[in-house]
């Protein structure tokens, strides 16, 4: 079947099966390989992108219910100049990252938690990443960039 969305602001259309998850139409017929796969079980929220503004897992949508929608990747979350946008810089600067698997959906859930919430407690911000899973970091400073990217106090992420 012929399917055509707006991705990261451009129009892109393809022939896919019925089965085809919008995650692989990403990666294999965008090449957007930034939103990564972590799991065969809808866990890990690498696959996280957002579908008309909200926070998606890419595995757990066909690329046929994406039709005529707008999806947005970690590959249009930087500035326009190109530099890391406030929550990919905050990762940076508090290291919420190690191997980097997770980060690209660790990013847009953040993004779309901030959106709605730009204020978020640190409660707030765990329970939103729960469907987001991540193998080194112990959270800690994801929290720790997620609080400075919204402009909090990050002294009061409580101690490990
Ligand atoms: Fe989508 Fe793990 S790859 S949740
Ligand atoms: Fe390695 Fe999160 S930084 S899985």
């Amino acid at each position: 079947m012929k399917i055509e969305m707006k991705v990261n602001g451009k129009t892109v259309s393809g022939e896919i099966e019925g089965r085809t998850l919008l995650v692989d139409f990403l990666r294999k017929d965008l090449r957007l390989t930034g939103t990564h796969v972590g799991c065969d079980t809808s866990q890990c929220g690498a696959c996280t992108v957002h579908m008309n503004g909200e926070q998606v897992k890419s595995c757990s949508v066909l690329a046929a219910e994406a039709d005529g929608s707008e999806v947005t990747t970690i590959e249009a979350m930087q500035n326009a100049d190109g530099s890391l946008n406030t929550v990919q810089q905050a990762f940076q600067d508090y290291h919420g990252l190690q191997c980097g698997y997770c980060t690209p959906g660790m990013v847009m859930a953040a993004t779309a938690l901030l959106k709605d919430n730009p204020k978020p407690t640190e409660a707030e911000i765990r329970h939103h990443l729960e469907g987001n899973i991540c193998r080194c970091t112990g959270y800690h400073n994801i929290i720790k960039a997620i609080m400075a990217a919204s402009g909090q106090d990050v002294q009061a992420v409580a101690a490990e």
